[in-house]
């Protein structure tokens, strides 16, 4: 019997448990990552080998190095979380990884790993989005959390509002049209020379600041729950060019302070909207812009005013990992949805059709 053949029939095995241990493998940026996560929920391992410091030398990520990074960090971080689980490999029922949407080079070290550990486990193979492993980060914070619900995915690379209707079933409801939340932060940090990613040390430095000092244009979208954050970003940066040039200096606290109101305001006035016009009662924050110290206490208190359950990751899970992708892995397993060999990267893979 061929693999594919012997892995379906596993998979079948533990859809009638509901019940598998799953080996998670998630680089899809610049993070390397393995996670062991049973049934979805219990994360027994956890290893991250971030790449933020070397990257931090040239301002940004540089997709030739981030995969290079991985490869030497994959079998490592593999028996370092085997160790850590108190499993044995052949214990793993399942493998899963990202394979989209991300930077290709990156996401071809992960999926080629992941498919040469299923196959020489003889175990299914599981594909993952890389967005939906942000929202099912929610599901090991918060293992009562049950769909349906409405979820924010903000992250460096994306931004999007959308609903769960079931596990690994998703609805769009808005998205960004131009640049993603954790990019505005990070580009407008680059102004005040902070080092990359921008985004939490804006977030830090935001925190002993005026947020009505500086006053910024509203964003203007054509769809109802859907962002645009590049005028923002490019009004806030010429704005602070033109001050510096006229002999002005900006406070940077209060320039911080400013912007992250502008954005977390944008962010949750959308995503409360979509919540209160899908009747959901429950709102779930996830990706790395989630661990945002404003946004956090902001999404609390509108929560708790609207009289909606708010679920947000802790700050690890928000960014990437792997964990998430086991959570997210297994619930694909459970709907039967595994891949063959033959799996490969989608950079620019969709969660919904019509993204
Ligand atoms: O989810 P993530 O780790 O990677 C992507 O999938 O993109 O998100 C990283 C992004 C970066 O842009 C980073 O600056 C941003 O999340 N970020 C933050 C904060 N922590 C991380 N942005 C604002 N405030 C934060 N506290
Ligand atoms: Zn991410």
């Amino acid at each position: 019997m061929a693999y594919i053949e012997r892995a379906r029939q596993k998979a079948e095995k533990l859809i009638g448990k509901r019940s598998a241990l799953i080996l998670a493998v998630e680089s899809s940026c610049d993070e390397t990552a393995v996670a062991v996560v049973r049934d979805g929920r219990k994360v027994l391992a956890d290893r991250i080998a971030s790449q933020v410091d070397i990257h931090a030398l040239y301002g940004g990520v540089v997709p030739e190095i981030a995969s290079r990074m991985h490869v030497e960090a994959l079998s490592v971080l593999y028996d370092q979380a085997l160790k850590e689980a108190g499993i044995g490999k052949t214990e793993i029922d399942a493998v899963a990884v990202t394979f989209g949407p991300g930077l290709v080079g990156a996401l071809l070290t992960g999926v080629s790993f992941a498919k040469a550990l299923a196959y020489g486990l003889d175990v299914p193979l599981i594909p993952v989005n890389h967005i939906e492993g942000h929202v099912s980060a929610n599901f090991i914070a918060h293992p009562e959390l049950e769909p349906p619900f409405v979820c924010l995915v903000a992250s460096g690379g994306h931004s999007h509002i959308v609903k769960v209707n079931r596990y690994g079933s998703y609805e769009l409801l808005g998205r960004t049209v131009d640049d993603a939340a954790g990019e505005a932060f990070d580009k407008v940090a680059r102004v005040l020379e902070l080092p990359y990613p921008g985004g939490p040390l804006l977030d830090k430095l935001a925190e002993t600041g005026d947020d009505s000092r500086y006053r910024f244009p509203a964003m203007h979208t054509q769809g109802k729950y859907d962002f645009s954050f590049s005028g923002l970003k490019t009004a806030v940066i010429n704005q602070a060019h033109t001050i510096r040039q006229t002999g002005g200096s900006i406070d940077a606290a209060d320039w911080a302070a400013s912007f992250r109101k502008a954005v977390v305001d944008a962010l949750l006035n959308k995503a409360f909207m979509a919540v209160k016009d899908a009747g959901a009662d429950k709102f779930a924050l996830a990706g790395g812009v989630a661990s945002n110290l404003l946004l956090r206490r902001e999404a609390e208190r509108r929560a708790r005013a609207e009289g909606v359950k708010l679920y947000v990751p802790p700050a690890r899970l928000c960014t990437d990992n792997a964990a998430m992708i086991g959570a997210a892995g297994f619930y694909r397993l459970m709907n039967g949805e595994t891949a063959d060999l033959t799996l490969n990267a989608e950079p620019s893979v969709k969660l919904i059709e019509e993204e």
